[in-house]
């Protein structure tokens, strides 16, 4: 019997990221010690103010469906917050939660793409941007960046990739995979562009509260026009250690946020009542967790990135936010270890995987060559046998 699977399902790959830290738990599961840098969830767990808020909730009787796109009071606290942190005004009518930020994204895709819409992403990108804009029958046009320019594109790239079906740019900082972030000044050039030619902004500001050097900006601070055509996505999910809760959230101009809300009422009604209540206490209770998820958070980057540049063949930049390191190992591809050639990032990474026993996620789900990320979203001790066994495996210490 043939089974039909739509062609547009069926151009839809995993997303690699999951996949690799499924795989990581499974082999965990089954007693095998390795070690896992692919999470792209902090090992931190939910602060106690906002556990005891959910159960408080389930208690009493926070059980029922709400609104469709969130409550009152979580887009007051949401509303409250871009003030608070931006000096942004926005109203309940500009917000949207949703199933966390991913799903915030399909929202946005979904109700600003029409079949054959482009929209701009930079590479190296989070891997599920180009899947999410497919399957709003958009067209992802990528931006091509370097090393040598902190992965971030120029004006130049940009004013040349806008066509007249360009609809939105994709803009992350910090950024997932690099965690290199975007200045003031790199904005406003952004922004000018943007208004100039009519396009959204899509702007993923989830590692927003995890930057280590430099300021975050929000882009929408940056004039009237702009904010209007900034789409704000973030969540709970890295600042608070909220990844299972699934809450995130959109801030937009007020029509598009009633088209998101008319799509996620049909498709998923409203996120968990609980959780939604519980977010409330994450965004006006006590901040003080962060701080301490971010020294700990400091302290890990500092120590990969001059071992990682310590070890021959490797080397990365210091990233400024998220928990990401985005490490070069061009110097070892097209080479022979353990008498087989490697040739490239995620043949690199099935063998130390399978060697060292350390989970890596290769750059290629990035869209880009020659890199991988490693989470420094684990314990210090992880971190340091990790790196350990990736010194070994180059060394050719590893078993044959
Ligand atoms: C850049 C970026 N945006 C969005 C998300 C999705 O977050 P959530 O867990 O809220 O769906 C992630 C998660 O890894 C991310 O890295």
């Amino acid at each position: 019997m043939e089974l039909h699977i739509s062609k547009k399902a069926a151009q839809v790959s995993p997303s690699p990221t999951l996949s690799i830290d499924a795989k990581f738990k499974q082999m965990k599961k089954q007693g095998v010690p390795v070690v896992g840098f692919g999470a792209g969830e902090p090992d931190f767990d939910t602060p106690d103010n906002i556990k005891d808020s959910a159960i408080e909730a389930i208690k009493a009787g926070v059980t029922k469906y709400t609104p469709a796109s969130g409550t009152v009071e979580l887009k007051q606290a949401i509303c409250k917050k871009m003030h608070r942190d931006y000096g942004l005004d926005y109203d309940p009518a500009n917000i949207v939660v949703s199933n966390g930020a991913k799903h915030s994204l399909t929202n946005v895709f979904t109700c600003i793409c029409d079949p054959g819409d482009e929209v701009i992403i930079p590479i190296p990108y989070w891997v599920s941007y180009p899947e999410m804009v497919k399957l709003a029958d958009g067209v992802p046009v990528y931006l091509e960046t370097t090393e040598e320019q902190d992965f971030k594109f120029t004006a130049q790239q940009l004013k040349e990739a806008i066509t007249d079906k360009t609809r939105a740019l994709v803009l992350t900082t910090p950024s997932n995979p690099t965690g290199m972030i975007y200045s003031r000044e790199e904005l406003k050039e952004i922004a000018k562009i943007a208004v100039e030619n009519n396009i959204y902004v899509v702007f993923d500001e989830i590692y927003e509260k995890l930057i280590y050097e430099g300021e975050h900006t929000n882009i929408a601070t940056l004039g009237e026009e702009i904010k209007e055509l900034t789409i704000v996505v973030n969540g709970m999910a890295k600042a608070y250690a909220m990844t299972g809760w699934r809450i995130g959230y959109t801030a937009s101009n007020a029509a598009l946020a009633k088209a998101m809300s008319n799509v996620q009422s049909h498709a998923t009604s409203n996120p968990n009542s609980m959780a939604q209540y519980a977010s409330v206490e994450a965004l006006e209770g006590d901040q003080s967790a962060i701080d301490v998820m971010k020294a700990e958070y400091v302290k890990r980057r500092d120590y990969m990135v001059e071992r990682i540049n310590s070890i021959e063949g490797l080397s990365c930049k210091k990233p400024s936010g998220a928990f990401y390191i985005f490490m070069n190992v061009k110097e070892l591809l097209g080479k022979k270890h353990y008498g087989k050639t490697i040739h490239s990032a995620s043949e690199l990474c099935d063998d130390i995987l399978d060697r060292a026993l350390v989970a890596l996620v290769p750059s290629e789900g990035f869209g880009i060559e020659g890199y991988v990320r490693l989470s420094y979203a684990t314990s210090m001790e992880s971190i340091q046998t990790g790196l350990d066994r990736i010194e070994s495996y180059i060394k050719g210490e590893c078993k044959a």
